[in-house]
């Protein structure tokens, strides 16, 4: 038996391989001094063996299988497509080789009588992040089908007994369930072909006793099966092993023989509490996944035209529409749906990826040159794996779509989806889509998908992954967003190649407040779209004031969403407030470290975002406060022993205003030192709904 030891900056994993036997994770956790005695570690961590278990205890370790008598699943659950009716085969895998270099650990498994060999990477990344992958090589005769691909196997340390899981609907993301792990576990999996609007594949596993958090999440952009076993009625030892796979839906994944499987991803990091393990996820996401995260300009303020125009386009429309987004500080103007072919609901046209000539006559030309001469850059809607029945493509290529021969298509929103697999698909999609950037001078795609995936078939996922890879090779200065009727498809596989998410089409501030908690527990503000809408919000019903709407917006990459048109004076007055303290503060918010503020009552959400040097937060009342006065704002991230220029700044919310004592105080700033803030706190008038505060910090030289 061998020990590995693989240290982060604060974490340190210990494992126990076995040639010709097998690897297990003997410890996870802050990292261990130097010295450690690791041969002590197994002895403090080993069992007794209790009567009701194997004469040898059977644990899953780090490639779980049912040989010894562990009762969950096994990780490669593997059908003979020679002789499919014998069910799944048991495996036998042992440790054939092993290496270690700094931060990482590669395990090569081999069951010799099916002829399949496993390779194991778990690394330590930046943030402490640890990115596990797996792969399968069929060296042997026979091919076979996996129920699912494993990405992520790990025995969980007991002291996790609690776990956080999301799950949402379309405009109404990532809601969040908490339970026990034991008795009974977890298993979750879509078949809809993307992780859906709980973004299902993340979760966190909590230790009540210390508030330490682990959190876990799928890197794939199609359906996922995600399960806790719990051995609390077998052995009944409390051993628990979370598994994170790619969704085999009803084909399964094929493993020919002679063929590899691509390598599935999963990551997870384990921090002291929820706000550190945000910050290790956002410093992993910025250093290794977004696309060219060093180059990115500062995010641009939007507005779309979605929630302002709809499809009621004009050549006229939207240009008027560009020269109100231009004076109120805009900086992109992106055209969403309903600009092509004969789009001018949501029942046609997707497809024919070519501009309609009914709604611009000259073409998109002048539109663009109007957006520039306005000093926006120019950004546009599409579709792409998308086709809707009375199209041209479809009338032209039938086949394309995902359909089982002979039987219905049935439609979602009008739509059907294109087979991703066919490369005759992705080439007419690169081409279309290639000319357009080629054609016009495109800074900015929003790149949608309104359907579930269905009948399901094998390969869309990697088609799409494929059509992107491409499209930016070509095309190396575009910038994409990921769009999935809202949160649909946000993940970590689509982030490694697109600047943005849109978090919800539900762009009521109220909501948004809550979606973007939940959102920004993995993802850092700059990649999460937050757009201003209209008030009453077309989706809600409700009417939230501009100051509310905008305040919460700018923790995000700004947009506005509505049409500035129907705005009276002050509203525009404010939103443009707004966008310029945006402009003024993205640089923090977009590379500091993000801090959410906890508070006892239910109706405030805070947060702060700190670069070192200056720090803004935002606290939003949604609720009518129980007390008038609210607890004082404790912060957070603060250097105790510093001292900070504070101000709150304006416009100030309008009914709240009256209630702030020492208003002149406030306006040109008080000092006071980080421990103050953080152990006392800034009192605020926060009793009413819709109150939200700006508090802005900037720290004073020693
Ligand atoms: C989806 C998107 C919206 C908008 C519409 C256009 O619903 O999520 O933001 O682009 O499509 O049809």
């Amino acid at each position: 038996m061998d020990y590995v030891r693989l240290d982060g900056d604060a974490l340190t994993l210990v494992f126990t391989c076995a040639t010709g036997g097998a690897a297990d994770l003997l410890y996870i956790g802050a990292r261990l001094p130097e010295g450690e005695d690791l041969v002590a570690l197994a002895t403090a961590a080993a069992r007794g063996r209790h009567e009701s278990q194997p004469d040898q205890p059977p644990r899953p370790g780090l490639l779980p299988e049912r040989k010894a008598g562990w009762s969950g699943a096994p990780a490669f659950r593997l059908v003979d497509l020679d002789n499919p009716l014998a069910g799944e085969v048991p495996t036998d895998f042992r440790v054939h080789q092993w290496d270690v270099s700094e931060r990482e650990l590669w395990i090569d498994w081999q069951d010799e009588r099916l002829g399949i060999a496993v390779n194991l990477w778990w690394r330590i990344r930046s943030g402490d992040v640890v990115s596990v992958t797996c792969d399968a090589v069929n060296v042997g005769e026979n091919s076979f089908r996996l129920v699912d691909q494993p990405a992520l196997v790990l025995p969980i340390p007991h002291r996790f007994s609690g776990m956080t899981t999301f799950s949402g609907r379309w405009a109404g993301e990532m809601r969040k369930t908490q339970r026990a792990i034991a008795p009974d576990g977890y298993a979750a999996a879509t078949g809809t072909g993307k992780p859906g609007f709980g973004g299902g594949n993340w979760l966190v596993l909590d230790d009540p006793t210390s508030g330490e958090v682990l959190g876990a999440h799928l890197a794939w952009s199609g359906d996922y099966s995600t399960r806790i076993e719990c051995d609390m009625q077998g052995q009944g030892d409390g051993r628990a092993v979370l598994q994170m796979a790619l969704g085999g839906g009803a084909a399964g994944i094929r493993l020919n023989s002679g063929t590899d499987l691509d390598v599935a991803e999963a990551v997870f990091a384990l921090a002291p509490d929820r706000t550190a393990l945000a910050q290790s996820l956002h410093a992993y996401l910025r250093a290794e996944v977004l696309p060219d995260r060093p180059t990115w300009s500062p995010r641009k303020v939007h507005l779309n035209s979605w929630e302002a125009l709809g499809f009621n386009l004009s050549e006229e429309g939207l240009i008027a529409l560009a020269e109100d987004a231009a004076s109120l500080g805009i900086e992109r103007f992106v055209l969403d749906d309903g600009w092509f072919g004969g789009r001018r609901n949501d029942q046609t046209s997707l497809g024919d990826w070519h501009v309609s000539l009914d709604v611009f006559p000259n073409g998109l030309a002048p539109l663009i040159a109007r957006v520039h001469a306005l000093g926006m850059d120019f950004g546009l809607w599409v579709e792409p794996e998308m086709v809707s029945p009375d199209s041209g493509l479809y009338r032209a290529n039938p086949d394309w779509c995902l359909h089982q021969e002979g039987r219905d298509r049935p439609t979602m929103r009008g739509q059907l989806a294109l087979d991703m697999g066919r490369s005759e698909v992705c080439d007419y999609l690169f081409e279309r889509l290639d000319a357009l950037l080629s054609d016009h001078p495109i800074a900015y795609l929003k790149w949608d998908h309104n359907r579930d995936l269905f009948p399901s078939l094998p390969r869309q996922t990697e088609g799409f992954y494929a059509l992107v890879d491409r499209l930016r090779a070509a095309h190396p200065h575009i910038e994409i967003e990921s769009c999935s009727s809202g949160g649909g498809r946000i993940d970590f596989g689509v982030l490694s190649r697109v600047h943005r998410v849109w978090p919800s089409d539900n762009n009521d501030a109220i909501e948004r407040l809550r979606i973007i908690r939940a959102w920004s527990q993995f993802l850092p503000l700059e990649v999460l779209g937050s757009h201003v809408g209209p008030s009453p919000n077309p989706i809600t019903g409700r009417r939230v004031a501009m100051d509310f709407r905008a305040k919460v917006a700018l923790f995000g990459h700004m947009g506005v969403e509505a049409d500035p048109a129907l705005m009276n004076e002050q509203e525009r007055a404010t939103l443009a407030a707004h966008i310029a303290l945006y402009k003024h503060w993205r640089g923090v918010l977009h590379s500091g470290a993000f801090y959410r503020l906890d508070q006892p009552d239910p109706g405030i959400f805070a947060q702060l975002v700190t670069d070192g040097a200056k720090a803004l937060a935002l606290v939003a009342q949604t609720t009518f406060s129980a007390t008038f006065d609210a607890a004082p704002i404790r912060l957070a991230g603060l250097d105790a022993d510093a001292f900070y220029r504070v101000t709150l700044p304006e416009p100030w919310p309008g009914k709240a205003r009256h209630y702030l004592a020492n208003p002149e105080s406030w306006r040109s700033g008080i000092t006071l030192s980080g421990g103050a803030m953080m152990h006392h706190g800034i009192a605020l008038p926060l009793t009413h709904p819709e109150t939200a505060w700006l508090i802005a910090l900037e720290r004073l030289p020693q």
